[in-house]
């Protein structure tokens, strides 16, 4: 089994030693800030980041650079692959923080924030739990009781080591099918082989069951009353039968008292995404808007999570008009409190190829930033409007 954490941090270390260093002999100075705008509007501005890429030794001008865009643009960070299962869970009692740690302490000492990402998600199983079950060394019931440990273990870390530090938990993420939802497992759950990887997609309803979502945000719960619990999730973010499905499966699990408190539209988007017509969906900035409002019907906090528009040679003015487009869509709703980006360099992101951040190589800022910084002031300024 790829260990999918591990990848992401070395590709992260990889890609930024190899990136062009032209740009920092002289880097464009940022007299602006995303998060410095969104927080007149009470909101937050984030990105994922990567330890690898926070203090790289080997390039550490880079790295340096990295960190100068990290603590002056956003005021919310999210770990891109340190948090998550594969990367702490290394045996039945044994938890390393030591990596996630490092960017919570970084984060305190510069006055940011941190999104808990994630909980139990089928791409980021740890292999001894996964051959250990298959050998039978742990029966359903016992892989169960281990998950409620682990949950109330890493959510208690934070707890105590970093109070307040964490806004938000993703407890579930990408559980629902993603191409007809409807016709997958109960509730449009994700049926064996439906990920693209074909790994270990239905591992945890195997073990713990077709409630295993709703189980997940009851051990959250009861590990941390305080806590703002999450369910993330991909293609919902726009008119598409998969959000429909994602919204009866919450609406049911909010009926049966399940706690969720929030919904994270990941928004892994592209350029050309603009020029497709699919029956059934709607890809539009109105129809963000119109997703983020149902979830506010329902009582749910809505964050965008992992935003990039991926684009193609001489795209960069459509990614502009796109990521400030979902800039304003998002954060001109009232229920939206945070627009969170999957990485902002294009040295440092899993979908590199497709340049679909608003920094570039050399950490200089691309035209995606300033219409972000631009559609920012125009919803200051109450101009807000939605451009396509
Ligand atoms: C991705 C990381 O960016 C990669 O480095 C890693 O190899 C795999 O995971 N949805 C999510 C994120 O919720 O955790 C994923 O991150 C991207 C898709």
């Amino acid at each position: 089994m790829i260990d999918l954490a591990r990848a992401g941090a070395l590709s992260a270390l990889l890609l930024l030693a190899s990136c062009a260093s032209s740009g920092l002999d002289d880097p464009v100075p940022l007299s602006d800030s995303l998060s410095r705008r969104a927080r007149v509007l009470g909101k937050s501005f984030g990105s994922a980041v990567a330890l690898g890429a926070l203090f790289n030794d080997e390039r550490p001008e880079l790295s340096r650079r990295y960190r100068e865009v990290v603590a002056s643009q956003f005021d919310l960070i999210v770990p891109e692959s340190e948090m998550k299962m594969a990367a702490m869970w290394k045996g039945p009692d044994d938890i390393d923080f030591s990596r996630v740690d490092r960017i919570a302490d970084w984060a305190v000492a510069n006055g940011l924030r941190m999104r808990g990402h994630v909980l139990v998600w089928h791409r980021s199983l740890p292999a001894w739990l996964v051959e250990g079950r298959g050998r039978g060394a742990y029966a359903n019931d016992d892989v169960a009781a281990m998950v409620e440990w682990y949950i109330r273990r890493v959510m208690g870390h934070f707890k105590e080591r970093y109070p307040g530090l964490i806004s938000a938990w993703d407890v579930a993420n990408e559980a629902i099918g993603p191409n007809d939802p409807r016709s997958g497992g109960p509730f449009g759950l994700r049926p064996p082989g439906s990920d693209y990887r074909g790994e270990g997609q239905d591992f945890w309803r195997l073990c713990l069951g077709d409630d295993y979502v709703e189980r997940a945000f009851r051990w959250a719960r009861s590990a941390d009353p305080e806590a703002k619990l999450f369910y993330n999730d991909y293609h919902d973010e726009y008119g598409n039968p998969k959000g429909d499905a994602i919204f009866d499966f919450v609406s049911g699990m909010l009926d049966r008292g399940t706690p969720v408190d929030g919904i994270g539209l990941q928004c892994h988007v592209s350029v050309a995404y603009l020029d497709m017509a699919f029956p059934g969906i709607d890809f539009s900035l109105r129809s963000v808007g119109e997703t983020i409002e149902r979830w506010t019907g329902l009582g749910l906090e809505v964050q965008v999570t992992e935003a990039d528009v991926g684009m193609g040679a001489g795209e960069g003015r459509r990614q502009a008009g796109l990521f400030s487009g979902l800039v304003a869509a998002a954060l001109a709703e009232r229920g939206a409190s945070a627009f969170v980006t999957w990485g902002f360099t294009d040295a440092v992101s899993w979908r590199e190829a497709e340049r679909p951040l608003y920094f570039d190589r050399s950490l200089n800022p691309k035209e995606s930033y300033y219409a972000m910084l631009d559609a920012l002031e125009a919803l200051e300024e109450g101009r807000g409007g939605l451009r396509p």
